[in-house]
């Protein structure tokens, strides 16, 4: 395996670090905030090589990589595991830690000590959690502890029995205020940024408006000051569903079914490993080995 790196573009080698700070500084000069998911290193690097603003390492892991049906069985354990990697991958991008289901819910103090894990522990610099009005205590403990919180409201996945589904949300005008009403809670409460999940896009661009605060949209349209997919469905490596909003780049699924499949076909033609992947030997040391092997 080659230990050599391709080259980093300069405009990216000039790069400083993304914080809080140039979120807001974005959102003032209307220049959209990049964001999407990782959970391991390779990707990481990619991302941050790539320039992309942020990484959240979302609980989406439990879905696109350990292969749950839904995000609640994530642990504080896994995400710590994967935090820690994509943090040894990535330089420059803000780093999100998603807390999982029920790291936030039981009280307060958890709340704080959970979040605290995932600075102290696996190298991220800011939390996101899950919903609106319920979680202002939470979000307020978390950050007077000195740790940035981001906001998630609209279709919350930790909330998928209670919500009936992976379903949009804020589509009648009573859940379009209450999602307004949450948003201003979460900012007052000190999140720096939300989370705009399926809703629809004039509710997005209302509330973008309406907050000082950048708002980060999933499916929630073009205003939002700042868009996040879930890698794995941008690259076509899930193949278990794709939601209509995600724009999917490539389509990795089938060109790692179509190589894994070459090389099946290639080892039991024996047609690999060829001369160039295998090692040599000194032909007199070969010589000295026979001949010992002879006496
Ligand atoms: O877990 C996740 O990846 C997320 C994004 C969809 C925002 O919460």
């Amino acid at each position: 395996m080659s230990t050599s790196s391709p080259a980093v573009p300069s405009s990216v080698l000039e790069r400083k670090k993304v914080t809080t700070r140039t979120f807001r500084l974005k959102k003032e000069r209307g220049e959209p905030i990049t964001m999407l998911t990782a959970y391991d290193y390779p990707i990481a690097l990619a991302m941050d090589r790539a320039g992309v603003d942020s990484i959240l390492v979302g609980d989406s892991l439990g879905m696109v990589v350990l292969g749950y049906e839904t995000t609640l069985p994530v642990t504080m354990e896994d995400m710590l595991h994967h935090c820690k990697a994509v943090a040894r991958g990535a330089r420059y991008a803000l780093l999100i830690g998603d807390m999982p289901f029920m790291s936030y819910q039981i009280s307060t103090a958890e709340a704080v000590r959970n979040a605290g894990r995932f600075l102290q522990e696996a190298g991220m610099d800011g939390v996101k959690l899950e919903g609106g009005r319920e979680r202002i205590d939470a979000v307020k403990a978390i950050v007077s502890a000195g740790i940035p919180v981001m906001g998630h409201i609209g279709l919350t996945p930790q909330s998928v029995h209670q919500l009936g589904g992976f379903r949009a949300q804020g589509k009648t005008a009573d859940a379009a205020r209450r999602l307004l009403e949450d948003a201003r809670l979460l900012e007052k409460a000190g999140c720096f940024s939300i989370v705009l999940e399926t809703v629809p896009s004039p509710l997005a661009k209302l509330i973008s408006e309406r907050l000082e605060i950048p708002t980060i949209g999933i499916g929630a349209g073009l205003a939002c000051d700042g868009q996040v997919l879930v890698t794995h469905d941008l690259l076509g490596l899930f193949d278990r569903f794709t939601p209509r909003f995600v724009k999917k780049y490539a389509d990795l699924h089938s060109e790692m079914v179509e190589a894994f499949g070459s090389y099946v076909a290639e080892v039991t033609n024996r047609a690999f490993p060829a001369d160039e992947h295998s090692i040599e030997m000194d032909e007199e040391e070969w010589e000295i080995l026979m001949q010992d092997l002879e006496r």
